[in-house]
């Protein structure tokens, strides 16, 4: 009903705008007045954690898109070898496991089955599991060792959104909470970002107060059959994410790439009017910036449209953008938190736009309960 959607049309535009609430509640509790991490409740003890030596993330979907974000957290922050893996491929493969190999499953549901499978192989070979779940009281937490809660609310839109954005909160928690208790390099980095974290709902506000020139493009592309997204680091899974909700909502082949590779193959796709967005890196990682901005220019040089997604007042870019996303200034780790929002918006206005009902895509469940 009308009053459920809290007077949005549909549930994903409510929980769009949920974001800044969601981020909050799941820092809730979890920062101490000291800015050190508390994250008792997730049942793995500090010397369990110190004795990990390899992490293994499991996941589906845009599950699987917050575990690629995390590999670059974990393997920065708490300095260990991190594989991210599709849940439904992880069982058929033989991965090398250890009871000292920490194996966490991303799950918004708690109940899609490829992830619990690939918990329970896990379990066969003694690793130790980690859930981070949306869901009180589903399946995958009592599947596994420990959980750590996101506190996004309930999520109804068939599109995740707020759920992912908690998802990465809770992999920046995991990633600088093992950080804090092995005691890596990074300690006054790690204190510093602890702190940013806690401002993060007032960025990703901020990024929904400018949302209109995303909408009004978005509108404008409704007869578009394809759209590339590029992203490099962190940005490319955030690529990837902007892909799949287009593909979801709107129906139309999309496609990200790691903007790195373009020469190695995609580029050949570009041609005139094609719409090409590109998440660009803060300035302060100069040179993956500046490789970036190169890569916008050969596109555009071959007639890409451009919707370019950088930090705000990065002028560099503008005389290659033919819509210019700013978002707030953050460190390139924190960075899909504002980035992935303007891309949510995109889709989501893009298929209100082509008249899909956004809540409900054709041929998707909210949980896949099957594999
Ligand atoms: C996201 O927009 C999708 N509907 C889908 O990819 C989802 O993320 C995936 O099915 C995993 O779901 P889960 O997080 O509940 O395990």
């Amino acid at each position: 009903s009308a009053a459920e959607k809290g007077g949005y049309d549909y549930f994903m535009l409510k929980e769009i705008a949920e974001q800044p609430r969601a981020v909050a509640d799941t820092l809730l509790g979890r920062i101490g007045a000291d800015g050190r991490l508390t994250l008792d409740e997730m049942r793995i003890s500090d010397q369990e954690l110190r004795e990990v030596d390899k992490i293994i993330i499991v996941a589906c979907g845009t599950s699987y898109h917050a575990g690629l974000i995390a590999k670059y957290a974990i393997e920065h922050w708490a300095g260990l070898p991190c594989e991210v893996e599709l849940a439904s491929e992880f069982r058929y493969r033989d991965a090398i496991l250890s009871p000292t190999t920490l194996v966490i499953a991303i799950s918004q549901s708690g109940e899609t089955m490829d992830a619990l499978m690939a918990v329970r192989h896990a379990r066969e070979q003694k690793a130790k599991l980690l859930g981070i779940c949306n869901v009180n009281g589903s399946t995958l937490p009592r599947e596994c060792d420990g959980v750590l809660y996101t506190h996004a609310g309930p999520e109804i839109a068939v599109a995740s959104t707020k759920a992912f954005l908690t998802q990465l909160v809770a992999v920046y928690l995991i990633a600088l909470y093992i950080a804090q208790v092995r005691g890596t390099k990074w300690g006054d980095e790690v204190f510093a970002m602890v702190q940013l974290l806690e401002r993060m709902p007032e960025k990703v506000e901020k990024v929904l107060e400018t949302m209109e020139p995303v909408r009004e493009l978005a509108r404008s592309l409704a007869g578009e059959r394809c759209v590339l997204f590029l992203g490099r680091h962190v940005g490319f899974p955030v690529a990837l994410e902007g892909a799949l909700k287009l593909k979801e909502l709107a129906y139309m082949h999309a496609e990200g790439f790691a903007a790195g590779e373009l020469k190695h193959g995609p580029i050949a796709l570009i041609e005139s009017g094609l719409p090409v967005v590109v998440i660009v890196p803060p300035r302060a990682r100069a040179v993956l910036h500046d490789k970036i901005v190169s890569n916008i220019q050969e596109i555009r040089a071959r007639g890409a449209r451009t919707l370019v997604i950088a930090e705000e007042g990065d002028t560099s870019v503008e005389p290659y953008a033919d819509t210019l996303i700013g978002v707030p200034a953050v460190p390139t780790l924190l960075q899909p938190l504002v980035t992935t929002v303007p891309l949510q918006v995109f889709a989501c206005e893009l298929a209100t736009a082509k008249g899909h009902d956004v809540d409900q895509p054709r041929n998707l469940a909210k949980s896949v309960t099957v594999e």
